[in-house]
């Protein structure tokens, strides 16, 4: 059942290209529109959307947070992403033009139900992303966009993360399209261009060997920084999540403007921090800005270990260690670099001899608030 691999959290990282490849299968008609489920919620309803609220907990929280940057952009509608339980108990503002959408594996985590129940109660529409055919929170929604990454046994997340990702972009797509603005007509090119990552995936998973050396020779390392910026930002703290979970290590994900508002004073000599640098095609020159930051807290001894895509040679001169992935365009970028930061959690737990699939003190899903 694991494949001929170690652990079910190894496998399911290798089985991500699927994850993504499947989510996406059957979402487009012959006429190159986008298809959800089961849908309650009318095409007009959808059209007089005003808001989305995102909702989530954990590592289904930064796929939302992957999501709203992508949606944003393509819809112009705004998103906000709130942490299920904080939601559920801030007295939150919902109307019948918010789309209320709950990212969940499982489909049975507690704090995101009492959110989504919370949020019919108020009037708004909610729609389930969700890995489990047949749980409480899509059949607890008015509309299900189920994610096809197959049953996930690791407490960890991994595969339904990427899934989780590929749903919200086939939703914000889908979303663009009907509503016909500035960016409908581009939808078809970003889904031809999601149809690209599970080969890259595949390209990137049979090029982690120095990963996984990086992480044995850190196994008595005490504390990782991840930085990010956009959609890289959530990317860290997925990074970080992953370790604290695994590896039983203190990790934080910072956004990486964020650097010198208070954080770049935990820096010094030898601190290894991950860098997850955005393609050199992302706008607002966010590329030239993350490099300078590496090289900022590498001038403080930091010892870098820089997620790049292939051919960015700015990093080089500034990176202890470079891990190169797949080029994409820049809002598609986390379906690539969050794989070499699961690789490492996996590897440096497998290396300090704990249980990667069941983590101390973790539950694969959690029933209670
Ligand atoms: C992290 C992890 C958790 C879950 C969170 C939500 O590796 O597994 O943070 O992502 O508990 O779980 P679901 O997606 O089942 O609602």
């Amino acid at each position: 059942e694991k494949g001929g691999y170690a652990t079910f959290m190894e496998k399911e990282i290798h089985d991500q290209p699927h994850a993504v490849g499947d989510t996406l299968l059957g979402r487009t008609d012959s006429d190159g529109r986008l298809v959800l489920d089961d849908m309650s919620i009318t095409e007009d309803q959808l059209k007089d959307v005003d808001r989305i609220i995102i909702v989530a907990c954990g590592t289904a929280a930064y796929a939302g947070m992957v999501a709203k940057y992508a949606i944003e952009h393509w819809t112009r509608i705004p998103v906000e992403v709130s942490l299920a339980h904080e939601f559920r108990y801030s007295d939150p503002i919902a109307s019948e033009r918010t789309l209320v959408v709950s990212i969940s594996q499982s489909g049975e985590t507690m704090d995101t139900l009492m959110a989504v129940k919370h949020a019919r109660e108020l009037g708004a529409l909610t729609l389930s992303i969700c890995n489990t055919h047949g749980s409480t929170i899509p059949r607890e929604s008015d509309a299900v966009l189920y994610t096809h990454a197959g049953p996930e046994i690791a407490v960890a997340s991994t595969k339904a993360f990427l899934a989780q990702i590929t749903a919200c972009y086939v939703l914000g797509l889908y979303l663009a399209q009907l509503r016909g603005g500035t960016f409908a007509d581009d939808a078809q090119s970003v889904m031809k261009e999601l149809h690209e990552i599970p080969a890259k995936l595949e390209e990137l998973l049979g090029r982690m060997d120095r990963v996984k050396e990086i992480a044995r020779f850190m196994a008595d390392t005490r504390s990782v920084l991840f930085l990010g910026r956009n959609v890289g930002y959530p990317v860290a703290m997925e990074g970080a999540l992953k370790l604290k979970e695994l590896a039983y290590i203190h990790a934080e994900g910072f956004a990486a403007g964020e650097l010198k508002h208070g954080p770049i004073a935990l820096i010094d000599a030898g601190q290894p921090v991950f860098i997850v640098v955005p393609g050199p095609g992302t706008p607002h020159e966010l590329h030239k800005k993350v490099v300078s930051n590496i090289q900022e807290i590498r001038a403080r001894g930091a010892r870098t270990i820089v997620v790049a895509e292939d051919g960015d040679e700015d990093v080089v001169p500034f990176a202890d260690e470079v891990i190169r992935v797949p080029a994409t365009s820049p809002l598609l970028a986390p379906l690539l670099t969050v794989v070499p930061l699961q690789v490492f959690a996996l590897h440096l737990s497998t290396a300090k001899g704990l249980d990667v699939d069941q983590p101390r003190n973790l539950a694969k899903s959690v029933t209670v608030e």
